[in-house]
């Protein structure tokens, strides 16, 4: 029998205590049952949940995964991002569009597709890829995706429509072949690759499980915090903040709890390193979760999984469960009388801004994912208002092979400030794409040998907010002092063109920006129109410092990370490839003549003059 939207929403707020802090949770049960998140559902949470009816529809409009409208049974997310549409995304998107004889945006008349593009869903050695559902579909070509679409229609519609977005059916239909590793668990059964070229001596080495966990409780938490700092362990995530310095802080601050959080939301664009980390070493993650949660004194720990990873949640649960069986999560873990810590999985629904470590901690308490003001910091007032530490999947790797191996072996890895190794992933113009564990202090030029990438014009480093650089700068090293990165590489050969690129980080920095500050959501409109500009050839010289000033201003006037970092695609390029932004210039005599668009400036100035250009045309007097 079929329930009400009400009677749907009371059992599964029911399930969650009625606990408004979970209304994320509570939001995707209620959109995988009823299909979205309608004006009936909204209503039956506010009253079962106490709160404005508003906070419930705010959040349901934030996130990109959660949809107040119907949508189709199969909702199908095409990756559009920068090493997609190096290997064909366009194309793929025609093929859906012509197959399904609908545009990105539109549903069906059946109701059975929904066709959106996303941003980076973690595939980009793999590209192009696309979700359908939670189904990663890796390497799609459009002949590949027709063919998929018409065999989808071909199903019997209760195997398409089901309460797990994976149904069984459709899920052996999309997934022809499993990955490598543990991508063919059976509680994964996904076709992504790992890509793991090469291993390194920290995250990817073979070793005995839980034995840093064993060093770390025979130590006091004081203690395995200097060991952290002793090995001068600095935060994978890419503001490189040292880990043992953070947790001091945070164990500092006086409370009855504090959390420790895990940042899976890997949605840096070109970044997938997490994702193979939490397919082939997630014993590690706990490992160094729970070390964590020992050192800062916390109980509780969370996983913040990104929704385009869903695909991982019950093989990542079933780990857990596995280590609560084992002693090694819940009460006095390991037998340490005293010491109680276990770890919930949040997942994510579709929001790059969740990346940032305050919206990540909105996100995880059932808000919108905005960011918040700082001071107070996390160590001082984070998840639930107690002191929280948040960090990288990479960070907290590295923790137990400190613990294990001792803090001078980690800090004998690396180079100078930066110690230990780092996960590089790895796209674009390359033939060996995917994930490689190096020394920090490893030159580009190596890593770029490595992945075969042949005469490389230009190399992203460190994703959209990173920089892009060019041949002058492979002989740099990337580490913390120098070419600092998060983990993505996209290299682009010759025949690429630096500037369009750009142009295409900023107009997603433009629609992931969630617009509370003037800087971020107008600045980067501004430098974008400006950009664009000079890549159709009507640029002047003076654009170029209107250009450099602007970014500058957006940098130093935006709130949070996202619009600090937003203008450095403009910013890099005009450092790597000035002369690429000089070649494209109207010279002073177009400027004058055949360059200057009369009609358009007129129009701009009538607009702005409140009159109509055709008044001024057509030579009469203005009216
Ligand atoms: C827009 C934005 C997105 C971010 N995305 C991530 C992310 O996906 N994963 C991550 O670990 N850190 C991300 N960060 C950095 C986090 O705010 C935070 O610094 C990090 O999780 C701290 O962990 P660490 O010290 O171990 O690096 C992002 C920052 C910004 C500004
Ligand atoms: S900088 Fe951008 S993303 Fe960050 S708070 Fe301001 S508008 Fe939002
Ligand atoms: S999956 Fe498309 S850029 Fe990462």
């Amino acid at each position: 029998m079929l329930m009400t939207p009400e009677a749907t929403v009371a059992a599964i707020c029911e399930g969650f205590g009625h606990d408004r802090t979970r209304l994320l949770d509570i939001l995707q049960s209620v959109q995988r049952q009823l299909g979205h998140v309608g004006e009936a559902a909204v209503d039956a949470l506010a009253a079962d949940l106490g709160i404005p009816r508003v906070d419930v529809a705010g959040v349901v409009s934030f996130y990109s995964f959660l949809s107040a409208s119907p949508r189709g049974h199969i909702v199908i997310r095409l990756c559009d991002d920068v090493p997609d549409r190096m290997l064909g995304a366009d194309q793929v998107g025609c093929g859906l569009v012509e197959e399904l004889g609908i545009q990105f945006g539109e549903t069906t008349a059946d109701g059975l597709f929904t066709l959106e593009h996303a941003s980076c869903i973690g595939m980009s050695d793999q590209a192009p890829a696309a979700l359908f559902n939670d189904v990663v579909v890796p390497k799609l070509g459009p002949g590949a995706a027709r063919r998929l679409v018409r065999e989808i229609r071909q199903l019997p519609l209760e195997a398409v429509v089901s309460a797990a977005p994976g149904a069984p059916a459709l899920r052996r239909l999309l997934v022809r072949e499993y990955g490598d590793g543990q991508n063919a668990h059976d509680l994964v059964r996904s076709a992504v690759e790992n890509n793991l070229r090469r291993a390194g001596e920290v995250i990817f080495a073979d070793r005995a499980a839980n034995a840093g966990l064993a060093k770390a409780l025979a130590m006091s938490p004081a203690e395995v915090i200097r060991q952290v700092k002793t090995a001068r362990l600095r935060g994978r995530g890419g503001a490189g903040f040292p880990t043992g310095m953070k947790w001091e802080f945070t164990r500092a601050a006086a409370s009855d709890q504090r959390y420790l959080i895990c940042n899976a939301d890997e949605g840096e664009p070109g970044t997938f390193k997490d994702r193979v980390i939490l397919t082939e070493r997630p014993e590690l993650l706990f490992e160094g979760m729970t070390i964590a949660g020992y050192a800062i004194g916390a109980s509780r720990g969370l996983l913040y999984l990104r929704g385009e990873y869903a695909y991982l949640r019950d093989y990542l649960e079933d780990i857990l469960a596995r280590r609560r069986v084992a002693g090694l999560l819940g009460e006095s873990i390991s037998g340490k009388a005293g010491f109680d810590f276990d770890i919930r999985i949040q997942l994510g629904a579709g929001a790059y801004i969740c990346g940032e470590e305050t919206a990540l901690i909105s996100s995880c308490e059932g808000l919108r994912g905005d960011p918040k003001n700082r001071p107070p910091f996390p160590a001082q007032r984070g998840y639930l208002g107690k002191p929280t530490a948040v960090n990288n999947v990479e960070t907290l790797c590295c923790v137990p092979r400190i613990l294990e191996m001792g803090s001078g072996w980690f800090a004998s890895i690396g180079s100078g400030k930066s110690t230990g190794t780092k996960l590089l992933s790895v796209s674009g113009d390359c033939t060996r794409r995917g994930v490689y564990e190096v020394p920090l202090g490893t030159r580009l030029a190596a890593v770029l040998e490595m992945c075969g990438a042949e005469d490389p014009l230009a190399v992203q480093v460190g994703g959209p907010s990173g920089q892009m650089v060019g041949a002058a700068d492979f002989a740099r090293e990337i580490c913390f002092d120098d070419l600092a990165t998060g983990g993505a590489l996209v290299v682009f050969g010759a025949g690429r063109d630096p500037l369009e690129i750009a142009s295409q980080y900023l107009a997603f920095f433009i629609h992931k920006s969630c617009g509370y500050c003037t800087p971020c959501r107008v600045g980067n409109v501004l430098l974008k129109e400006r950009l664009d500009r000079i890549l159709a050839g009507r640029g002047e010289a003076a654009d170029l410092e209107y250009l450099s000033s602007l970014a500058g201003t957006v940098k130093t006037a935006s709130r949070c990370g996202l619009g600090q970092t937003s203008p450095n695609p403009v910013l890099s390029t005009l450092r790597s490839f000035r002369s690429l932004y000089e070649a494209r210039l109207k010279t002073p005599a177009e400027g004058r003549q055949a360059g200057f668009d009369f009609a358009a400036r007129l129009a701009e100035a009538g607009r702005l003059a409140g009159r109509r250009p055709v008044d001024v045309v057509a030579g009469g007097e203005p009216r």
